[in-house]
């Protein structure tokens, strides 16, 4: 009798793991999102700005989303987004190195 109550509190205990695992899963970046910690030049100024503003309002869009030639529109068109907004908006030093990073690495 008292192996099944071990057991059950065993078993209690992994349902527990996994769900809460699978919980995690789930929030994850979607496929057009990228986890910040597979950022390329992760400790360069660019990734950090681009941490910093793109993801103020959804996760951090995957830089191969955009090819190296339409970045700079896209980026334009968030900067619309995020003064309309009200949302901290990167000075034009801020956005060139975010855009320069994003170019770098773009597909
Ligand atoms: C003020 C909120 C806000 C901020 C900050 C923001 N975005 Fe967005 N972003 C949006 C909204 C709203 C959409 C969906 C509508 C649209 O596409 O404009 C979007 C969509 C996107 C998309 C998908 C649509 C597309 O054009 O491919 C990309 C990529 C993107 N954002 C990149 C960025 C980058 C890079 C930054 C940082 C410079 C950034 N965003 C910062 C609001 C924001």
């Amino acid at each position: 009798m008292r192996y099944l109550v071990i057991a059950a509190a065993v078993m209690a205990i992994l349902a527990g793991v996994i769900f809460s695992t699978a919980g995690k899963k789930m929030m994850h970046a979607t496929s057009s999102e990228v986890a910040v910690m597979e950022l390329p030049e992760p400790n360069s100024a660019g990734a950090g700005l681009f941490k910093q503003y793109c993801a103020q309002c959804h996760g951090l869009p995957g830089i191969d989303t955009h090819t190296a030639a339409d970045w700079p529109r896209a980026v334009e068109r968030m900067m619309a987004n995020i003064s309309a907004s009200g949302k901290q908006m990167p000075s034009d030093g801020e956005r060139d190195l975010i855009v320069n990073y994003l170019v770098r690495h773009a597909k």
